[in-house]
């Protein structure tokens, strides 16, 4: 064949290819339509995303979610790096979009040890860092953040992971895992979260308001968090919802455990959101089941096993366990407000590189082609049976 009839013909075919993945793309049913008598379907969007450099990120959002979370750009140390000085750019391209895209538009986050710089957790004139200094510091930060978005972010991880697994609120000087301390509270004392949500609301009295953090299943953590949830309410604070990180694996947290912490907190009378959802299909190098970012740990190639592609039998696991998952959240459809994956597709995830650097991981419902996995099907098929 002349090589110019060559190239036409596999235009053509590559054309008739790209046409039919798209009509497909426009029929199957969309995330946000599926659950759209459930409960919000969120992502989070990344930096990169959110400035334009990744176009089909954007798209593919669009079409599928009706809720964004920042994953970095709203932290503490990336939008208020200096004492004088704050970067509102991503964040302001973030709201516009969501407005734009008619996104439920969630703040992430104003209170953490994590992403928090250092200066924000000095003394002054070489004193200890004390309580005023820090409430000061709390009321300056939360009132330029929240005040700047007043009336277009909708609701705000307030404060978060400020407990631990047994129970207690964090305290002491941040630290790499497992020192994981909490100097807000060191400086502050208890009232610390209280105080946050009162700023918080005061910033924007129409904003609703959440506590965020991960292994909220654990027993210590249902009864610590349900007592702070209900303390708050007591004494008239303001608080709308309970964020409950999904960055989970094929076999922890169990179903019945999901359950149960669906059904403890579903007793408080505040909005439950799956916030940061992911499920890595990779070996966890030990037995921790937390998010914390601080973590690390060694792999080897066996702890990396599918650095190509994940194989037709682990995504049918991957399809099974998310049915699971989500057949338990429409049980609890009453009690959960949103949904939100942490990231848009595979190629996005921090899962690639926590708590083991550089692996191949596959925890979301889009491939790094954008494409639906089985994943994706089998949750649409969870809300529309056929
Ligand atoms: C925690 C935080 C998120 C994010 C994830 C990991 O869950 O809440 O903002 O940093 O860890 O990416």
């Amino acid at each position: 064949m002349h090589r110019a009839r060559i190239l036409l013909v596999a235009w053509c075919a590559l054309g008739g290819a790209i046409a039919e993945r798209n009509a497909a793309a426009v029929e199957r049913p969309t995330l946000k339509d599926a659950f759209r008598d459930d409960f919000l379907i969120g992502t989070a969007l990344g930096t990169r995303q959110i400035m334009g450099q990744e176009p089909a990120a954007l798209d593919l959002s669009a079409r599928e979610f009706s809720a964004i979370t920042p994953e970095n750009c709203l932290k503490w140390a990336l939008v208020h790096p200096e004492p004088d000085e704050f970067d509102f750019e991503p964040a302001d391209k973030y709201v516009a979009w969501g407005e734009e895209n008619g996104m439920f538009i969630v703040g992430h986050t104003l209170i953490w040890h994590n992403q928090t710089p250092a200066w924000a957790f000095a003394g002054v004139d070489g004193k200890p860092f004390d309580r005023e200094t820090a409430l000061v510091r709390i009321k300056s930060h939360i009132g330029a953040v929240v005040g700047r978005y007043k009336g277009r972010i909708d609701g705000w991880d307030v404060v978060n992971e400020a407990i631990d697994d047994e129970g207690k609120l964090r305290t002491g000087p941040v630290g790499a895992w497992p020192r994981r301390g909490e100097p807000w509270h060191a400086a502050i004392g208890d009232d610390y979260i209280e105080q946050a949500f009162r700023f918080a609301h005061a910033a924007d009295p129409d904003a609703e308001l959440y506590y965020n953090d991960f292994n909220e299943w654990y027993p210590a953590k249902i009864k610590a968090i349900s007592k702070l949830v209900t303390g708050l309410k007591t004494k008239g604070v303001r608080i709308d919802g309970l964020g409950l990180q999904g960055h989970w694996g094929m076999d922890y947290p169990e179903l019945a455990e999901i359950d149960h912490m669906l059904t403890e907190y579903g007793k408080l009378g505040v909005k439950l959101m799956i916030t940061e959802l992911d499920v890595s299909v990779l070996p966890p190098p030990d037995r921790s089941t937390d998010a914390d970012i601080t973590r690390r740990a060694r792999g080897d190639a066996a702890g990396n096993p599918y650095p190509n592609e994940l194989p037709a039998d682990k995504q049918q696991e991957l399809a099974e366990r998310y049915a699971a998952i989500f057949k338990i959240f429409l049980k609890h459809r009453d009690e959960i407000d949103r949904v939100t994956f942490w990231g848009v597709h595979d190629g996005q995830s921090w899962r690639n590189g926590w708590p083991v650097g550089s692996r191949v991981d596959y925890p979301l419902l889009f491939d790094r082609q954008y494409q639906p996995k089985p994943a994706f099907d089998a949750v649409i098929e969870v809300a529309e049976p056929q």
